[in-house]
């Protein structure tokens, strides 16, 4: 799949099946998320990789929203230094991590509110990083590419040489 394909066919995927992702392939989405880009090339993030499903299903309970980490085959949590350049560059990390997973037929999506003490404690994180996101990933239940993507139009959002005048191609 090319790069803008993958773009536009990504969605949240919260339904997953029942399948592993084999080890290889977990390795080739964290490999994404190593060559990512950072500021300063500092490379300030680590990546806890979570296939376990016992951890997986305690990750789903301590998600107020993302209880659906509980069923996915791996999640990965993406943890920064608590400043908004490593919000940035674990953002980057992150979403490089879910395309490329996309172009392997695999979903995923972005969990929140996962900076928590006891997630941290659950996977060993040290208490004065920051939890960016806990993001799941299976294989989709429903068939991919078959739901609708809801943006806002492009003139809506974009603008040509000057805020407020419309881009029109
Ligand atoms: C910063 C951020 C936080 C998000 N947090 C959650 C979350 O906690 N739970 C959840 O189910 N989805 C979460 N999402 C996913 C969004 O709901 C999703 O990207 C958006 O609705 C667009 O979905 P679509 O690509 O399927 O249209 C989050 C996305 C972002 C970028």
């Amino acid at each position: 799949m090319d790069v803008a394909s993958a773009v536009k066919s990504m969605l949240a995927v919260r339904v997953y099946q029942d399948r592993p992702i084999a080890d290889e392939v977990v390795t080739r989405i964290v490999e994404a998320a190593r060559l990512t880009g950072s500021s300063r090339n500092r490379q300030d993030w680590d990546f806890v990789v979570v296939r376990s499903r016992d951890t997986l299903q305690k990750l789903g309970t301590l998600a107020s929203t993302g209880p659906f980490i509980a069923d996915a085959a791996l999640a990965i949590a993406v943890v920064v230094p608590d400043a908004p350049v490593g919000y940035i560059d674990g953002a980057r990390a992150a979403q490089d991590m879910m395309l490329v997973a996309w172009g392997e037929g695999i979903g995923s999506n972005w969990v929140g509110n996962m900076n928590k003490p006891e997630i941290k404690a659950l996977l060993g994180i040290p208490a004065e990083k920051m939890v960016l996101t806990v993001i799941p990933f299976g294989y989709p239940a429903k068939k991919v590419g078959a739901g609708r993507k809801e943006r806002k139009p492009l003139a809506e959002i974009a603008h040509d040489e000057t805020f407020g005048v419309a881009y029109s191609g």
